[in-house]
């Protein structure tokens, strides 16, 4: 009996995401189905290149199609990925038009991680293939541009600058606009305005994710971003002490009032793992933020442990996950780039 199209989409539909709760079928994702004589090979294209579940989607599809059609011999099963856009609200529709999602990266304090969280999560979105931009806003203390280390300045073509790239990353950052050592003090319009300048000015190429390094706490900074530019969402990082969660979540509150979702927290300097014995060690009280995640209903998107190689990897200029890949460290990041880039599928599955 000759096996039909749907027969095989009828098939693939137990295969379920259990981030979205549809079958794949349903969800699109089953694309340039063949059937040949003993053959059967499609494409399962998914919201995101940084999906961990390509190799299981991939798995059930070759069991299931060889369990119900023992005749057909091989399988060709082909896990692409196109990351959807954020619905964009009216007034925001002309600014950064190539870049399909911003996620801000916000924490309620300075010096618990946000910026080394910013650059390691676009690596690691990086080496999940996805197109990645990071745009270093934090006026107070720039860093990135030091953390990817950059030896030239940006090239300014025409009215606009161009992005560097470092580690598969396009960035920009805001110390390359303001002179090194000088300490500046910003006035609420003029951190609008410098805000305002680099997000009007950069040439970005297209981008599957744009994250933004703000500045910690909820200034005219945030505001700004937040009002100008279409945010698909926030990732607040913190680190598991009082202190830092009780100033995160008013990080969070002011998210919300601007109506931003918050795509989750990421617990940073969460435990130890001594090099020489690898025991694990909670410095602070290891867990805390995820609890309040879970108490706020917005999830963890991963745990961050303490990494004293953190100062080789500045130093280097490289991010731990390109640094030291097969680390604890990077994997943590990984998993938080898996897990963000979750967050956003849902929400633009959701929106459509
Ligand atoms: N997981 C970590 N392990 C070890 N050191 C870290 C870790 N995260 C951040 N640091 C260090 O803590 C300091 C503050 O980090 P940074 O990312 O600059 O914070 P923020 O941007 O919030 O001010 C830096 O010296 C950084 O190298
Ligand atoms: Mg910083």
């Amino acid at each position: 009996m000759k096996i039909e199209e749907k027969d095989v989409f009828e098939v693939l539909r137990q295969i379920v995401d259990p981030d979205l709760k549809k079958d794949i079928v349903s969800l699109g994702f089953v694309r340039n189905l063949k059937i040949e004589d003993k053959k059967i090979s499609f494409e399962i294209n998914l919201t995101t290149p940084a999906c961990p579940l390509k190799a299981e989607f991939k798995r059930q599809a070759e069991v299931l199609i060889k369990e119900k059609f023992p005749e057909i011999e091989e399988v060709n099963v082909k896990i692409t990925s196109q990351v959807k856009s954020a619905e964009r609200q009216a007034g925001f529709l002309e600014v950064l038009p190539d870049v399909k999602n911003i996620v801000a990266v916000g924490s309620g304090k300075g010096g618990v991680g946000k910026s080394t969280v910013a650059v390691n999560l676009s690596s690691a979105l990086a080496v999940l293939g996805a197109r990645v931009g990071l745009l270093d806003a934090d006026i107070y203390g720039p860093s990135v541009s030091m953390m990817l280390k950059s030896s030239t300045k940006p090239i300014i073509v025409g009215e606009k600058i161009l992005p560097l790239k470092s580690n598969n990353i396009f960035y920009i950052s805001m110390g390359f606009l303001i002179e090194e050592e000088t300490p500046i003090i910003w006035r609420g319009p003029l951190v609008s305005k410098a805000i305002e300048q680099l997000l009007s000015e950069v040439e970005w190429p297209p981008l599957d994710y744009l994250i933004v390094d703000l500045p910690p706490g909820t200034g005219d900074a945030q505001l700004t971003i937040c009002q100008r530019v279409p945010v698909t969402g926030a990732v607040i990082v913190s680190t598991p002490n009082d202190v830092a969660l009780a100033t995160a979540k008013r990080g969070l509150v002011m998210f919300q009032k601007m109506n931003v979702p918050i795509l989750g927290i990421v617990e940073n300097m969460s435990y130890f793992i001594c090099p020489h014995c690898n025991e694990k060690t909670d410095i602070f009280e290891s867990g805390l933020a995820e609890k309040e995640a879970e108490n706020l209903k917005i999830p963890c998107l991963s745990k961050i442990p303490i990494e004293p190689k953190i100062a080789e990897s500045g130093e280097k200029g490289v991010p731990i996950v390109n640094l030291h890949p097969s680390s604890e460290t990077a994997k943590s990041f990984i998993k938080a780039a898996e897990a963000l880039a979750q967050e956003i599928s849902k929400l633009n599955i959701k929106e459509k």
